[in-house]
């Protein structure tokens, strides 16, 4: 059979990476898939050291391999949501199967491609969206499709996990961490997108959508990075017997649907807690399998081609199927979904981490404690650290489970307080379907 042509936009780490792994595995790729897959044009503004494209067409613009009629499937690894928008859109309008690792395309734009895709026809594959080289979405669209997902909770930006790791390990600096990131290739074109956790929403909210069968929704997701989070509250968690990671967190319950990204206190014993570097994982919950853990690398230029090449294999051999028997993009079929209500961060109801700076006087402790108590917080631990009489120490207070806005307003009177020092540091903590 004649080789399935591919146009491939973009040289950058993930482009690179498909290179490789399309060059180093063609035969085997061809045993699978019963045809070889062959790069018959790149699109890439400009050449790349030691990259070689011999017996390739190239293109400065990349518009010239989207339209281009001899290519079948069309890779898009140039990341950002505008222009790469516009060559997916082109290269559906003209007929094209198409492969792409862009998170935010899909989180922000994803129902509007799909509907397009749909009405011309084709499929367009996003695994390397999400924790790299994970097939989490393959498992949770096929090889959990019996299951009603109750929940999952995941560890998803690669660099982030690989900061918190390095700060509690080593006692390292946050910045300094970032940059090594950064020189890996793990971390965004804008950091920011890792550390304000933008990254995780994305993919939180891709993740979500194919768990529960509903629409993209990027915006509703709460997100919360982790460029605040202090040594100390990283040591206290660990005294509390806790760790504390950077989680992208999906719930249905029956008042609607939770879509939260944060750093988020799990207890050690949890094998989540225990995922650390650049590693990735997605704990799911189903209520026919229960749990299940999905883990491995979640960045990089070749765990990231391992699932760019993956959705390439899964293209070919749906080339000829009818388009209605595919696998649908996002789980359910798109006249079924299911828009649900998602639910406002205030309503959340977990166990909540607390990290006071309180002047070390008679009274102080009850006061809190009455406070919360007056909203309805109990409390599970409080660990005082020692410090010298009439100076600001660390209250640190573990709540049982309790709603985000009882705790919020119980702080919100208590920060007024003349003996508390500025305002407290507030974390959710998650048992995981654990006993804290
Ligand atoms: N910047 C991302 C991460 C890359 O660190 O996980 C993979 O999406």
């Amino acid at each position: 059979m004649k080789p399935i042509s591919v146009g491939l936009v973009g040289l950058g780490t993930v482009a690179q990476g498909t290179l490789n792994v399309l060059a180093n595995n063609r035969e085997e790729l061809a045993r699978r898939i019963g045809r070889e897959i062959q790069i018959t044009h790149v699109g890439a503004r400009r050449d790349r050291d030691g990259v070689d494209l011999s017996g390739i067409k190239v293109s400065r613009d990349l518009m010239d391999v989207a339209r281009d009629p001899d290519v079948e499937v069309f890779v898009e690894l140039i990341g950002g949501c505008d222009y790469a928008r516009e060559l997916i859109e082109a290269a559906i309008e003209s007929g094209k199967h198409v492969v792409t690792a862009n998170k935010a395309l899909i989180a922000e734009h994803g129902n509007a491609l799909f509907e397009k895709a749909q009405a011309k026809g084709v499929t367009i594959a996003f695994e390397a969206s999400v924790a790299g080289g994970i097939p989490v979405i393959k498992a949770l669209r096929e090889g959990l499709a019996a299951n009603q997902i109750r929940w999952l909770a995941g560890i998803i930006n690669g660099t982030g996990n690989f900061i918190l790791t390095e700060m509690r390990d080593k006692g390292r600096d946050f910045s300094d961490v970032l940059a090594e990131a950064q020189a890996l290739g793990y971390a965004e074109a804008d950091p920011t997108f890792d550390v304000e956790g933008i990254d995780a929403a994305h993919k939180l909210c891709i993740l979500a959508s194919i768990a529960f069968g509903i629409p993209l929704n990027f915006d509703a997701v709460y997100t919360q990075g982790i460029s605040t989070i202090d040594l100390m509250d990283l040591d206290y968690a660990e005294e509390l017997g806790y760790r504390i990671k950077h989680l992208g967190i999906a719930r249905r319950t029956d008042q609607g649907v939770e879509m939260r990204v944060h750093p988020t206190l799990i207890p050690e014993s949890q094998l989540l807690a225990n995922v650390n570097g650049v590693m990735n994982a997605v704990q799911i919950h189903g209520d026919a399998v229960g749990s299940t853990l999905h883990y491995g690398p979640g960045a990089g230029s070749l765990p990231t081609a391992s699932a760019v090449v993956a959705d390439l294999v899964d293209v070919a051999r749906v080339l000829t199927a009818d388009p209605t028997n595919r696998v649908p993009h996002l789980a359910f079929q798109p006249t079924h979904l299911d828009d649900l209500p998602i639910l406002p961060i205030e309503e959340t109801v977990c166990p909540f981490y607390v990290r006071l700076s309180v002047r070390d006087e008679v009274g102080v402790l009850a006061h809190i404690t009455r406070t919360l108590a007056d909203h309805n917080v109990s409390l599970e631990s409080v660990i005082q650290k020692d410090g010298v009489e009439g100076e600001p120490v660390a209250l640190i207070l573990l709540t049982h489970s309790v709603r985000e806005k009882d705790v919020l307003a119980a702080l919100g009177q208590i920060e007024q307080q003349s003996f508390v020092d500025g305002s407290p540091v507030v974390l959710r903590c998650e048992t995981l379907g654990g006993v804290a």
